[in-house]
């Protein structure tokens, strides 16, 4: 725990709006007074614990509600995705696996941590393999080193995914997944579109659902990562979170098919999953690419109805998916990146919708995450980052670098970054702002 401020700093709250500048005071990693720019109590700070943001944008620190870090950077080992499609991409990741070391594994992770961190990220939730072979519980033991030793840097959750049928393929396949629990994973995952018949795809919502219960953790599933309106289990995923009243423990994650229901079934569904409390997350980078495939023109674009979830009171996540891997070969791990691709997709261009974005990004996936008390509040954890744009607008428009990330009043990240144009007749600095 740390002594640090921030002096001049323009915060954008939790909710989305942006505030008068103030100067933050951190004691012990925790935000002690918030007041007004240029009353800040400097004598009680050395000078290597003091930050004058002139005027910049700050934050709290992010949370990434949804990536993975066992197949990150991955991408052209053995070769590339030429297709760019989800079926190249597992069939890929099948041949990858086989050849992975639990060195390569902490290895690649930890490299996608510290993107993450130099984003201003210091919370990561990632879906693991933990059950497609024998083999998965190399990934396993991996990652459940990275999350001990990467403690001081950033938290981490890991979710147990079991990458497909949980009730086909016998029972040491439903045994590998209960028993990654039992190893401490935090969260049950699951992906019962995967199943072959929908019976199946219903029992194993059920079962991720049990097991949450049985080990009082949170649940999050990819769920109707796929363009077939009749791919229905975020339903069935609502109605059981309804009937065992786990609320907003529960996360459907992507809900894809959401984009291609009925205007009538889609209607019913949203009211419904508004009343459950379930959270969405939305991954607007992989699935762009990933879902319309089977389409020939008009070619869907594969997201799920975000304003129609939020008007039901619904709390949307934003997350990256997969970075660098066969399934997305992009990606560095910014959120303002992910969240400048879904302005595109999802028609949030609007001007109020800078707001909203930035509610998303902040209140909406720390909730996801359940992050007690998050906020640039008196008495929260002292975790900021500061971008270097003076403009939440901006900051969306052109991810600019951020200049300091504190965890707890402590910088773990640093950046610089200035562009010098010659137009022939003088040189000027050049940072995108308007
Ligand atoms: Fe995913």
């Amino acid at each position: 725990m740390s002594d640090y401020t921030i002096t001049n700093a323009c915060p954008v709250t939790s909710s989305g709006q942006q505030e008068q500048a103030v100067d933050i005071e951190i004691r012990d990693g925790i935000i002690d007074r918030i007041v007004p720019a240029g009353t800040a109590d400097l004598t009680s700070f050395e000078d290597d614990e003091q930050f004058d943001a002139a005027e910049r944008l700050v934050s709290p620190t992010l949370v990434e509600p949804h990536t993975h870090f066992f197949s990150s950077l991955t991408a052209g080992i053995p070769r590339w995705n030429q297709t760019g499609t989800l079926e190249e991409g597992w069939r890929l990741w099948n041949e990858t696996k086989d050849g992975l070391t639990k060195q390569n594994y902490k290895q690649r992770a930890k490299k996608v941590a510290r993107w993450f961190a130099a984003n201003g990220i210091t919370r990561v939730r990632t879906h693991l393999d933990v059950n497609s072979d024998e083999r998965s519980s190399i990934g396993l033991e991996a990652m459940l080193e990275v999350r001990e030793e990467l403690a001081g840097f950033v938290d981490i959750q890991i979710v147990a995914f079991p990458m497909g049928c949980l009730h086909t393929g016998g029972e040491a396949k439903l045994q590998r997944f209960e028993q990654a629990m039992e190893r401490g994973v935090d969260v049950v995952g699951g992906i019962p579109h995967r199943e072959h018949i929908t019976e199946d795809g219903n029992q194993h919502v059920r079962t991720v659902l049990d097991l949450a219960e049985k080990y009082d953790a949170q649940a999050d599933l990819h769920i109707d990562e796929t363009d077939d309106p009749q791919s229905r289990f975020t339903g069935v995923l609502a109605s059981e979170t309804l009937k065992r009243g786990l609320g907003d423990k529960v996360t459907a994650s992507h809900a894809t098919a959401l984009h291609s229901y009925s205007n009538a079934y889609a209607d019913k569904l949203v009211r419904l999953i508004g009343e459950s409390g379930l959270n969405v997350v939305t991954n607007p980078m992989a699935n762009a690419s990933l879902q319309g495939r089977y389409d020939d023109f008009p070619k869907r674009r594969g997201h799920t109805r975000i304003r129609a979830l939020r008007d039901n009171g619904v709390t949307v996540g934003i997350g990256q998916d997969d970075i660098v891997d066969h399934f997305h070969s992009y990606g560095d791990g910014d959120p303002l990146k992910t969240a400048f691709v879904l302005v595109h997709l999802a028609h949030m261009n609007g001007n109020e919708d800078t707001t909203t974005l930035w509610n998303m990004l902040l209140e909406s996936n720390a909730t996801v995450y359940g992050v007690d008390d998050y906020g640039l509040q008196e008495g929260n954890e002292g975790s900021l980052v500061v971008y270097d744009t003076k403009d939440r607008f901006d900051a969306l428009r052109t991810q600019p670098v951020r200049p300091l990330v504190l965890r707890d009043g402590k910088p773990i990240a640093e950046a610089t970054q200035t562009t010098a144009v010659y137009d022939g007749q003088s040189e000027t600095t050049v940072n995108f702002d308007r």
